[in-house]
């Protein structure tokens, strides 16, 4: 494995400003079942994140809500001093109940103290990237929004990004501050948010595909994913996050793992072409399952 990966799929400057290479890091599941507590083998989860400089990949995406805390924690441990250039997108807003359970409060004094929170935990001054977890439904947006943009006035944030929102929310957010990214589902075989990466290309925003590894049935022995990738010699995992990235230029997937085998073969993805005829065969193959999929 290049000691460089990630570089090979180009940059995106994040508010037309901070260059990151497109390929990130999740760093979701460095964290317990049901991201919740420590990993299972945390002395790999370390391992990971000290492989991701080594690699060239620069992006690294988390949440105060992963473990919760942990993931912050590790990567404050093991990446700080960050090397130059590396950018820690967190995410706040989100609060954890137990295993799998995950509800947004949105009230200002708890937005503002997630921020000041992840600043500790990540040894930072400033946040590169901050986004809101979750609109709380529960409370007005524009209290939501006003407050997240009175932190970035202060210089607590430098940019701010979103994370499962519609084209009309992004909208209502830019009247407060500038929409840097956007991170919505997005994979192979989930298209319900192709209409928002069509407005942050038009834009110039970052979209954040997050569960980008997901290819359900084209990964299948014998199915499209799995017979590119044998005759490419790459992993299926590896193809999927290839269509991703060549999908847009705006697109900056962040697969995440805890173990440095399934991350070097992520890696891999950066320098992989598709030929038109690959990415148009995994095109065609995704949006009918996710037809199906909208059907069933
Ligand atoms: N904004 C949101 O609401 C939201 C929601 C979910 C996630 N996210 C973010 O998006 C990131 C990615 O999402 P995700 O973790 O759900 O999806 P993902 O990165 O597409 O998939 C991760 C899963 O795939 C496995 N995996 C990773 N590389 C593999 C490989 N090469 N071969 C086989 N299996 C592999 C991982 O297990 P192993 O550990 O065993 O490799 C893990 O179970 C997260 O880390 C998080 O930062 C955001």
């Amino acid at each position: 494995m290049s000691s460089s990966s990630a570089p090979r799929a180009g940059t995106f400057a994040i508010g037309g400003v901070l260059p990151v290479h497109r390929l990130g890091f999740g760093a979701m599941r460095i964290t317990g079942d049901g991201i919740w507590g420590p990993p299972r083998d945390l002395a790999e989860a370390r391992r990971v994140l000290a492989r991701l400089p080594e690699l060239g990949i620069d992006f690294i995406d988390t949440a105060d809500s992963y473990g919760p805390f942990i993931s912050e924690d590790l990567l404050g441990e093991v990446l700080h001093p960050y090397p130059p250039g590396m950018v820690i997108a967190t995410k706040g807003g989100l609060t954890r109940a137990g295993p799998g359970v995950w509800l947004p409060v949105g009230r200002p004094e708890y937005l503002r103290q997630c921020v000041m929170m992840s600043l500790r935990r990540l040894k930072l001054d400033k946040l590169p990237l901050w986004q809101l977890h979750r609109i709380d439904p529960k409370v007005p947006r524009d209290e939501q929004f006003a407050c997240i943009a009175e932190m970035q006035r202060e210089g607590l944030i430098t940019h701010v990004g979103l994370s499962e929102v519609k084209v009309e929310e992004i909208q209502a957010a830019t009247r407060h501050f500038t929409v840097a990214t956007v991170q919505n589902l997005y994979n192979l075989v989930n298209r319900q948010s192709e209409d928002v990466l069509t407005y942050c290309e038009q834009e110039s925003i970052g979209f954040v595909p997050w569960f980008p590894l997901a290819a359900g049935t084209l990964a299948r022995p014998g199915g499209v994913l799995d017979t590119i990738a044998l005759r490419l010699g790459v992993t299926p995992s590896a193809v999927a996050l290839a269509w991703v990235l060549q999908r847009s230029q705006v697109m900056l997937p962040i697969p995440g793992t805890a173990q440095v085998k399934h991350l070097e073969e992520n890696a891999a993805a950066a320098g992989l072409t598709l030929s038109p005829e690959d990415f148009a065969a995994l095109d065609a193959q995704g949006r009918a399952d996710w037809d199906k999929q909208k059907r069933a």
